[in-house]
């Protein structure tokens, strides 16, 4: 695809119905909006565009359309696959203007939201309703709920509440040609017609961008208590997992760190920790509407450790500790990016399979002399897999590694799984996508975009080359 490079009449045109805060041209701003949170990838967009309303949004799209200009839709640049840096240039659209909650349906348990607001800031709001918006992704102060929908983003909760996927309703979509759409309804059923919004979600800005979100909303449990058990053995850790499942319990984050991770983590934040208590740590958190039904889920996750050869377990008894567990569990994928140049995969199986998954990561780094950290959402199977730079040869990282991940993701699909559990495909899976998909998927993906956006000005060569 040729596309247009911008120019000045395009500017121009663009100064027609936006303020001057609203187009970024300046080298040292754009610089800002060509990263993301990934890897060490930069893409410098040709301008910026910040529109304020849907009918701007609607304008730029039209005319971006008619002209073959690149737009990259953009939320706070949290993403972990590089789905917001502009590749082919041209326009980053940032939706940070459209930062509103518009309603909280305190009848109906839903919130409707404008893409640009934070996560947290949703979830602090309706907790003052007692109503509970669960997916937390780990950069949740920071993470919109745009990115969130583009991705279906998840975070510890998914094992009990699922992803966003799961809250999205409805949505409003301003289409590649500037056409502006409901992609369904607000309400809890729907059977009417292909499902267009389950469809937006996760596609990672390719298909339209997403002006107005509503999400479902869960009555709030007020109470919770967070354990964190250390194995000796990470395998113990890993098999522990289906089983306190199967023990009738479902807690609302079931995670795992390696020992490398918490170290680093509670180091680098000197949280005070011990970091000697074992090689591998989950930690579980339950939780109730009522205090009483905390205990007794505790006590069989007690038995279910103890039958795993759990070595200690600590229990948050105030909200201070459970402040510090979080923290460690939380900051482990920032403080890998300041140790090293990495790339983390997210690796997702079906829980029973960790143990196996565990062990090949393993085999692979041996094989392949990488250094790893492993961490995530065990109670998913979701495992995140940061594999570090450090003295590595550019050679070896660039030719060498992409074999041992594809190997890896081999594994995954093998063990029941898929290459992405929650941050996408973007730029950085691309390679990899067709270790689960064939032709077949491919074509009927690359068919679904080119009916939304003909002329693939929206997001290009994301997911799959256009
Ligand atoms: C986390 C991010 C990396 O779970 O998904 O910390
Ligand atoms: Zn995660």
């Amino acid at each position: 695809m040729d596309y247009k490079a911008l120019n000045a009449t395009d500017i121009k045109y663009f100064e027609n119905f936006l303020n001057e805060h609203q187009i970024i041209t300046d080298k040292t701003s754009l610089n800002k909006y060509g990263r993301d949170y990934t890897e060490d990838l930069f893409f410098e967009p040709s301008a910026v565009l910040i529109p304020e309303n849907v009918n701007e949004i609607s304008q730029i799209m039209k005319y971006c359309n008619e002209h073959l200009i690149p737009v990259t839709p953009r939320g706070s640049g949290t993403g972990l696959s590089g789905g917001c840096l502009p590749v082919k240039k041209g326009i980053v659209l940032s939706l940070e203007r459209f930062n509103k909650i518009l309603s909280i349906d305190t009848e109906n348990y839903q919130a409707i939201v404008e893409p640009g607001v934070i996560n947290e800031d949703l979830q602090n709001k309706v907790q003052a309703f007692k109503m509970f918006y669960p997916p937390d992704p780990a950069s949740k102060g920071s993470c919109t709920l745009g990115g969130n929908v583009a991705h279906s983003s998840g975070g510890p909760r998914c094992v009990k509440y699922g992803t966003t996927r799961d809250y999205v309703l409805n949505l409003e979509v301003v289409l590649p040609n500037g056409e502006i759409i409901q992609t369904g309804a607000n309400v809890l059923k729907n059977s009417t017609g292909y499902n267009l919004t389950q469809l937006m979600v996760g596609s990672e800005g390719t298909l339209g961008i997403v002006t107005k979100i509503t999400l479902k909303l869960l009555p709030y449990p007020s109470f919770n208590t967070l354990l964190m058990a250390a194995f000796d053995s990470a395998l113990d850790a890993c098999r522990c997992v289906p089983a306190i499942l199967n023990a009738g319990i479902i807690p609302s984050a079931l995670e795992f760190m390696d020992k490398r991770g918490v170290e680093l983590s509670t180091n680098s934040h000197q949280i005070g920790f011990d970091t000697n208590q074992g090689n591998a740590y989950l930690l579980i958190e339950v939780d109730a509407f009522d205090a009483d039904y905390l205990m007794p889920q505790c006590e069989k996750i007690y038995e279910v450790l103890e039958q795993h050869n759990v070595k200690n377990i600590l229990i948050a008894e105030d909200a201070a500790t459970k402040e510090k567990f979080w923290k460690i569990r939380r900051s482990i994928g920032e403080v890998v990016k300041k140790l090293s140049i990495y790339k983390e995969e997210d690796t997702v199986v079906t829980r029973g399979n960790l143990p196996e998954i565990y062990d090949y990561i393993n085999f692979l780094s041996k094989e392949y002399g990488f250094d790893c950290i492993c961490y995530g959402h065990a109670g998913d199977g979701n495992l995140h897999v940061n594999i570090l730079k450090q003295n590595m040869s550019d050679e070896k990282w660039e030719q060498e590694l992409p074999k041992a991940i594809r190997l890896l993701f081999e594994k995954c699909k093998a063990l029941g799984g898929t290459i992405s559990g929650e941050h996408g495909i973007g730029l950085v899976q691309k390679p990899y996508l067709d270790v689960v998909f064939q032709p077949i998927h491919f074509h009927l993906m690359k068919g679904i975009k080119s009916i939304f956006d003909p002329n693939n000005i929206l997001n290009p060569d994301k997911i799959f080359n256009n």
